[in-house]
């Protein structure tokens, strides 16, 4: 607010609540706007786009995502896109590794007993689950990511320093994998490889397996049941991308089967309608999460000074800090 603040020539007009904003206010309001920032939640469609009006120049999602963005009726009307890419890849490949770890680990399942107030006695084998570290008893681990872009690279360089000995991807990393990568790769002693696989081959060698690919059309259910049942009984599942990818009720049906060890999600499809009703929240052994990827201080308060530096680039025709070529 500060930033956009400074600029007398912009008048602002914000939604006064720190939740979604709702669908009416938002096609009402946005009636003559030159630009508008807008989250994740917000479907910028041709509808909105109608509503704003042709003088509509920038469009500023706080958001590295953009599949709540029909990109073709921002492009008929050459309406820019700025997005938040970047800033946020340490808080979600942070909070990736936390989601694997708790899977793994029966952080979920554990918290619900002591909460419960049952702390239980110990016992030798009593909560174990797989390691993600290698071990003597498991000496390789293989990290698999769908999608290898900037959010799988920080998450690998994290997972290999917790002892991960192979890396498999699919999917076109956004860019190769830069050379800070190579060299943290290089220096470490345990990961020995880094390999490009198709699907079949990142079911069947994942001990871990992060989801890390855009939502959208064409991802949407890669993750299905003909998947999961190739994955192997101990390994585990983690979405910090978007809930689209992955077919809720193979998921929850896999679970349930052991087909997998456990699931850690920070989105699940259709959220925030996710009851305590829903297959995956009851499943003991799937570690949910509400979509909080990015929800750090540090890393929000960069999002926002980027969506609004990116609407005010776009309100003066000027090159943008971040901009999606569309
Ligand atoms: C994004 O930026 O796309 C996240 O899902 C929300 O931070």
């Amino acid at each position: 607010m500060a930033i956009l603040r400074k600029r007398a020539d912009v008048q602002v007009t914000v939604w006064p609540e720190d939740r979604t904003c709702e669908r009416d206010w938002l096609l009402s309001n946005i009636a003559g706007a030159d630009g508008v920032i807008v989250l994740f939640t917000d479907k910028i469609n041709a509808e909105l786009l109608e509503r704003a009006g042709p003088q509509l120049k920038v469009v500023s999602t706080m958001s590295v995502g953009y599949d709540h963005v029909s990109l073709g009726e921002l492009y008929k009307r050459k309406v820019r896109l700025g997005y938040t890419p970047d800033v946020l890849t340490d808080a979600v490949a942070d909070l990736s590794v936390m989601l694997a770890l708790m899977a793994g680990r029966n952080g979920g399942a554990g918290i619900t007993l002591v909460k419960d107030g049952q702390w239980p006695e110990f016992a030798p084998f009593f909560m174990c689950g797989p390691q993600l570290s290698s071990s003597s008893l498991a000496p390789t681990r293989t990290a698999g990511f769908l999608g290898f872009g900037r959010i799988a690279q920080a998450t690998l360089k994290r997972v290999a320093a917790f002892g991960v000995t192979h890396c498999i991807y699919s999917g076109n990393p956004s860019s190769p994998p830069d050379t800070a990568l190579e060299v943290h790769l290089a220096e470490d002693h345990r990961l020995q490889s880094v390999r490009r696989v198709d699907l079949d081959v990142l079911a069947r060698e994942s001990d871990v397996l992060f989801v890390l690919a855009p939502g959208g059309e064409k991802t949407y259910h890669v993750i299905d049941e003909k998947f999961l049942r190739k994955m192997r009984r101990h390994s585990v599942l983690v979405n910090t991308a978007r809930g689209t990818l992955v077919d809720s009720d193979a998921l929850a049906m896999a679970l349930r089967e052991e087909w997998i060890w456990g699931a850690g999600l920070d989105v699940v499809e259709g959220e925030p309608n996710v009851g305590a009703g829903h297959p995956l929240v009851k499943e003991p052994r799937c570690v949910i999460v509400p979509h909080i990827g990015s929800a750090t201080w540090e890393t929000r308060v960069d999002m926002a000074t980027l969506a609004a530096k990116n609407l005010l680039a776009g309100l003066s025709a000027e090159s943008m800090p971040a901009e999606l070529d569309l």
